[in-house]
């Protein structure tokens, strides 16, 4: 049977990793997969995360299953952090998945059971998996203008007409903050007129938020979404731990739905569980175990805030010194966007023949849309680094 099948399509982040894995070349730069690095290059384990793991590892007495929505206790800790009070409590429900896209694609196959001719509008661009996650679950997908390349901003009065024209029903997938790949996020009052819309035209928010605490801080890049859930009906949200909680291989996320009511909200939630059982049965334990510690203990919680803090201090800061760096060396204003956008991302708005010249001549790993690494970046060096990235231009 295996000889009907074709070569699978490579994943362009992840071929990345590869190559750059097997490139012998000292010096080599890996501006690729979104994975957080420290001054010497390093990810480490967060400090809150290390003591909940070792807590667990004194006192956790069995690994007996704990059934299909996972820790329950991580579930609600979960809502609090990415809803906050914003939402009614009694129509929110969440089950703990592998990561974020673990999330996204129970949500996807939810939104297969409810609406199996349901349109999923992502943005133009999106992070590289969208399109195969919704796909996989069956739904259709098709893409709304976001970015706008000339400004480095949305194409907000574009995105609104098309997601004007959707038809009823439809669904609208949103980056809650840090839009990947492009680091350009919508503002608060972009989201009330997406709110406003969603409700008028009988559109679904699904916000995939995977980078809470990256890009202006943990309740403010929070903002757009708790927003929406004061004021829709319904909302599904994909949020990952991988990288505030920076427990990336272990793979902790949560699917969450708010319904239109409690009663409403039971029924999406007991379906959402029966797809997670013919998925993976039950999600796995250990790093949503470790969460739940830290956002349950008052110190631990102190000072994981205070360690995603420094994260986030730290990739701004690089983005400002990125910037002056590549304006000193292209002696033009061409790159000072990198300095204003948020998250891990920005794009550097290069062609992918420019792409490839800067992994071959010069060892620098970037995607091939142009997108880099913010936290990939070296403290010293950017001065070099922009020089590299001009000398291809
Ligand atoms: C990324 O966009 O680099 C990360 O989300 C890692 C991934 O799975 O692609």
């Amino acid at each position: 049977m295996f000889d009907t099948l074709k070569p699978a399509a490579p994943d362009g982040i992840l071929a990345l990793m590869a190559l750059y894995r097997d490139d012998p070349r000292t010096g080599k730069l890996d501006l690729g997969v979104g994975v957080y690095k420290d001054e010497s290059g390093r990810t480490p384990v967060m400090r809150a995360v290390r003591e909940a793991e070792a807590r667990l590892h004194e006192t956790q007495a069995t690994k007996t299953y704990l059934g299909l929505a996972g820790d329950v206790a991580f579930n609600e800790a979960m809502i609090g952090l990415v809803f906050g009070d914003a939402a009614d409590r009694s129509r929110l429900r969440a089950a703990q998945t592998p990561g974020g896209t673990g999330a996204l694609r129970l949500l996807a196959d939810l939104i297969k059971l409810a609406r199996p001719d349901a349109t999923v509008w992502v943005p133009d661009p999106t992070w590289p998996n969208h399109m195969p996650i919704l796909r996989a679950a069956g739904l259709k997908a098709e893409v709304y203008p976001y970015f706008d390349s000339a400004t480095a901003g949305v194409r907000f009065d574009a995105m609104i007409a098309a997601l004007s024209a959707a038809p009823t029903g439809d669904v609208v997938l949103l980056h809650g903050c840090c839009h990947n790949p492009t680091g350009a996020d919508l503002s608060i009052e972009q989201w009330a007129t997406i709110a406003d819309l969603l409700v008028e035209r009988g559109l679904t928010p699904f916000v995939d938020i995977a980078y809470q605490g990256f890009g202006l801080g943990l309740d403010e890049d929070a903002a757009g979404i708790r927003l929406l859930a004061s004021r829709v009906p319904e909302l599904l949200a994909a949020a990952s731990c991988s990288k505030n909680f920076s427990v990336y291989r272990d793979r902790a996320g949560a699917a969450i739905l708010l319904g239109s009511n409690a009663t409403e909200a039971d029924t999406a939630y007991g379906q959402l569980l029966g797809v997670g059982r013919g998925i993976w049965s039950m999600p796995p334990d250990h790093a949503a175990a470790a969460v739940r510690i830290v956002l349950q203990d008052e110190a631990l919680r102190v000072d994981w805030k205070a360690e995603l803090e420094a994260v986030r201090q730290r990739m701004l800061r690089l983005r400002e010194g990125f910037a002056e760096a590549l304006r000193r060396q292209s002696n033009s204003d061409r790159f000072d966007f990198i300095a204003h956008q948020r998250g891990m991302f920005s794009r550097l708005g290069i062609s992918q023949e420019q792409v490839a010249r800067l992994r071959s001549e010069h060892g620098i790993y970037i995607v091939g849309d142009g997108r880099f690494n913010v936290a990939g970046l070296p403290d010293i060096g950017l001065d070099d680094l922009a020089a590299k990235i001009v000398s291809v231009l």
